[in-house]
Formats: C-alpha cells, sequence, structure tokens
C-alpha cells in the first residue's frame, strides 16, 4: 500500500552534457541509460523522468557514434559541435547542464550555463582558480541555481566509512597521512594527448585526495565534544589550511625544461588553533606503464594521535589473471566499487559504482529543490541543497586554492624558480607565493581563502 505521504506526480528534466569523452563514456552515459530505462523516485519529489537533450562538443564525432551504438537505451538527443557549442545547447531548452570539458575549459561552460539560469553539475576540479570559483559562486546565488562538483570519491565506501569513523570520534585528530594515484601512459599519451601542453597530473588527479581530506577531516560540524555526533552543533571546521608547496618531474610527456609534467609531489599543511598541524603528502602520475596491474594505482594512509588507516583502492581482495587479457583489456587487480558491469543474480545486465552513484546524487538534489514541495518554499530548498559540503561549489575552496597554488608554483619550477611555497590567509593575503631567491612575494588571490 501507498503511504499517505507519496508523491505521485511525474515531473521532467532535461539535461545537457557538455563534453563526450571518456568520462561521459564511464559514469554518465550508464547513469542517463538506466534513467532513461527506471526513471528516479523519490517519496519527496515523485517520479522524475530524465532526458539527455542535448550534447555539445568539439568535432560532434563520439555524439554520432554514441547514437548510432545506444539505439533504444536512450532517447533522441540533440548534438551542436564547435566553438559555440555551449550557447546552442543552453538555447535549445535544457534544465542542468553537465560540464565534463577538459578542466581548462569548464569555467566558461558553467558560467554561461548558470546565467542562463541552469543548474549545473561540473566535473573535477571545478575551477582552477578561486577568483573562477567566486564568479560561478556569486552566479549561481543570483540566477538561484545549484553549482555543484563531481567528487565520486566521497561515495566510495571505504571513504564514507572513514568519515564516519572520524565523525563518530572513534579516530581521533589527523596528524598527516599519504595519498597515491598512478595514471597509466595511455592518459598523458593518448587520452588527453590533445590538451595535454602545460598541463599537470596533479591538478587532475590529486584534487580527488584533497578534497577527501579537506571534506573527511575539515567537517567536523556536527561532533560533540563527547565525539558524539549532534548535527544542531554545526559549526566550521576547526581546523585552517596553512601552506602548500610542491615537486614535479618533466621529459616523458613532454621535454624537461618544458611545462608538461609527468608527475608530481604535492604536500598541504592544515593548522589546528592550538598551535599543532597537519600535513598530507599526495603523489600523482600520468606515465606509468600500461601494463600495471590495475588501471589506476590509488592508496592512501591516515595516521591518527589513537591510530592508524590505511586503503588501498585496487586491492581490495580480488586477484585474476586470463590469459592474453590481463593486466591489458582486464586488469589484475580491479575496482569493482567504482564502476563495474555486471550480470545480476535476477539475470539484468547492470553498470554500478559510487562514480555512477554521485551523479544520480546531483539530479536528486535538482528535483528536490524544484519538485519536493511548493513552489513558495523552493528557495528554503535551494538553500538545504547548497548546505551539501561535499558537492556544492561555495565549500570548494580550499581544494580551488590548493589547485590554484599548485599550478603557480610548478610554472616558477618551469621558468627555472622550484621549491615554492604558498602561504595561506597570511599577512599578505589570502594565498601568497614565495619561492627561494627572491624577495618579492606574488600574490594569487588577494581576500582570504
Ligand atoms: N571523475 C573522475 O574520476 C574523472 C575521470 C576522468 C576525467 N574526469 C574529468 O572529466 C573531464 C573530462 O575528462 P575526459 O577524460 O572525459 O576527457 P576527454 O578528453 O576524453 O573528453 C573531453 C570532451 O570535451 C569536449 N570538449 C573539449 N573542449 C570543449 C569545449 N570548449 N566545448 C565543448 N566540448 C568540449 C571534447 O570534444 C571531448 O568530448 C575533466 O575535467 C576530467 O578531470 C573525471
Amino acid at each position: 500500500m501507498i503511504g499517505m505521504n507519496a508523491n505521485l506526480s511525474t515531473h521532467k528534466l532535461r539535461a545537457g552534457m557538455v563534453g563526450m569523452g571518456m568520462i561521459f563514456d564511464e559514469t554518465y552515459r550508464p547513469f542517463f541509460e538506466q534513467a532513461h530505462r527506471e526513471g528516479v523516485y523519490r517519496r519527496d519529489f515523485g517520479l522524475l523522468d530524465i532526458e539527455l537533450s542535448a550534447v555539445a562538443s568539439r568535432t560532434g564525432s563520439r555524439a554520432v557514434k554514441y547514437r548510432k551504438e545506444a539505439g533504444g537505451k536512450i532517447a533522441p538527443f540533440v548534438s551542436f559541435a564547435g566553438a559555440d557549442a555551449s550557447q546552442k545547447l543552453l538555447a535549445h531548452g535544457v534544465d542542468a547542464v553537465c560540464v565534463a570539458t577538459p578542466d581548462d575549459r569548464h569555467f566558461e561552460s558553467a558560467r554561461l550555463a548558470i546565467e542562463a539560469g541552469k543548474h549545473v553539475l561540473i566535473e573535477k576540479p571545478s575551477v582552477l582558480t578561486l577568483q573562477e570559483l567566486d564568479t560561478l559562486d556569486q552566479l549561481a546565488r543570483k540566477h538561484n541555481v545549484l553549482a555543484k562538483v563531481v567528487y565520486h570519491k566521497l561515495g566510495d565506501p571505504d571513504h564514507k566509512k572513514l568519515h564516519t569513523h572520524y565523525v563518530d570520534g572513534n579516530f581521533q585528530h589527523v596528524n598527516n597521512g599519504y595519498c597515491t594515484l598512478l595514471e597509466p601512459k595511455s592518459i598523458s599519451g593518448s587520452q588527453f594527448a590533445e590538451w595535454i601542453q602545460g598541463r599537470n597530473p596533479g591538478t587532475y588527479v590529486a584534487v580527488h585526495y584533497i578534497k577527501l581530506i579537506d571534506f573527511t577531516f575539515g567537517s567536523l560540524a556536527g561532533r560533540a565534544s563527547d565525539g558524539k555526533t549532534d548535527p544542531s552543533l554545526a559549526r566550521p571546521a576547526n581546523w585552517r589550511l596553512a601552506r602548500i608547496t610542491c615537486n614535479g618531474q618533466r621529459g616523458i610527456v613532454g621535454p624537461a625544461s618544458g611545462n608538461t609534467w609527468d608527475s608530481v609531489q604535492l604536500q598541504i599543511t592544515y593548522a589546528y588553533p592550538d598551535g599543532r598541524e597537519a600535513a598530507f603528502d599526495i603523489h600523482t602520475s600520468w606515465v606509468t606503464p600500461d601494463n600495471f596491474p590495475g588501471y589506476v594505482d590509488q592508496e592512501v594512509q591516515f595516521r591518527f594521535d589513537n591510530g592508524v588507516w590505511t586503503a588501498h583502492q585496487r586491492k581490495r581482495g580480488v586477484e585474476m589473471t586470463i590469459e592474453k587479457r590481463t593486466p591489458g583489456e582486464l586488469k589484475i587487480t580491479p575496482n569493482h566499487h567504482y564502476n563495474g558491469s555486471f550480470l545480476e543474480p535476477w539475470g539484468e545486465r547492470s553498470q554500478r559504482g559510487y562514480g555512477i552513484e554521485i551523479i544520480r546524487k546531483f539530479f536528486e538534489e535538482v528535483a528536490y529543490v524544484e519538485f519536493a514541495g511548493p513552489p513558495a518554499l523552493r528557495a528554503e530548498r535551494l538553500q538545504t541543497m547548497r548546505g551539501l559540503t561535499y558537492n556544492d561549489v561555495s565549500a570548494d575552496r580550499n581544494t580551488v586554492a590548493i589547485v590554484q597554488a599548485m599550478e603557480a608554483i610548478l610554472e616558477r619550477q618551469a621558468k627555472g624558480e622550484p621549491a615554492g611555497v604558498v602561504e595561506v590567509n597570511g599577512s599578505r593575503g589570502g594565498l601568497v607565493l614565495l619561492t627561494p631567491g627572491r624577495t618579492e612575494a606574488a600574490v594569487l588571490y588577494a581576500p582570504r581563502v
């Protein structure tokens, strides 16, 4: 029997997709196909039809290929290509826009979409500077829409459990840790060859762990002094970002003296009010051999006053070998939690995982704002969804600050001035770059971070 409060209305959200590359294929495509097949239902907003209405990309070739392959798995969609593809997509009429272009092109597409009054979901990293982040956040407030970022690692069950333990006070006071994420050479050599010039693997993948650290250990909002969680005690994190430094290597993807990086070691330091500090090292690369046993090597370790947490995102217990197929086409140590395709016990083929769930969550948030109650209370619902710090752009400040600092330090290193450090919220400004041998400080961002 249907409960008294069930919402039986049917609503529709038209989605626009900007960028149809690897991540579209891995996570957005399975989500849109699933939503097309089954709809999305929640008692508070009712039955939701989500339709991929329009896509925008550079050449349009992948859209043509996808349309052909998808057959009836998706409703007909319009494809726009070329320099003004995003504008055409917006003019076509969509309610929400997903931006999955290369990271140095997120800002422009996201800005246009928000200005057109669309809810926006941006792939990580959201944008590359705090100036851009401020603009998107201000525009989202002005146009009363959501602006959110995809950080799917927060949805990994192991990371959710780490966060739960920390908020519940089982792990107390994080002091330091390391994270590593190594991508295969095929990423830098072929997948991203078109846009890799001047880029680095830190911006591309360290952001996953920057966000994990900043969110997991910085979100002690709601934790009472006895370690129990009390949402009514919501308060800002009790630590602050203090310093960022990094180092990088070149010579494989591009020349040893150029500005395209093979690997990056980043260190971020936070300060607690009592003078103690916490520091984290994040190592990234996109030149690991393609015959590596897992697609990406991902590992973390965090040390607390009273414990240690170590997690391996690919060695989760499965190890397999198939003659002539591993580790090329199939991997020896696969991660089935992120995004796996399965034959369910009931005979159905499925593709599921936290990489897909996190996209569904965004559409649920949009549906909550638009449909989960009377229009007069929309502003309140919008505010509630904005308050979700795991994905709102307003809560992405530290992550973007670290990316901006890392890129500025690498730019200096490429000019022959290595070993820079960026000071956060010091007397000279919000983000201030200092390099040995230079007396003057460069202010990257003047307001407080
Ligand atoms: N969440 C994750 O784990 C994850 C994994 C991979 C990539 N990403 C992110 O997704 C984004 C895209 O990565 P990818 O691997 O899909 O890249 P890709 O190179 O495979 O695809 C990029 C797509 O963007 C399109 N494009 C480029 N410039 C455009 C423009 N100005 N307007 C419209 N379309 C444009 C291209 O035509 C292509 O379809 C990046 O921000 C990346 O960091 C996230």
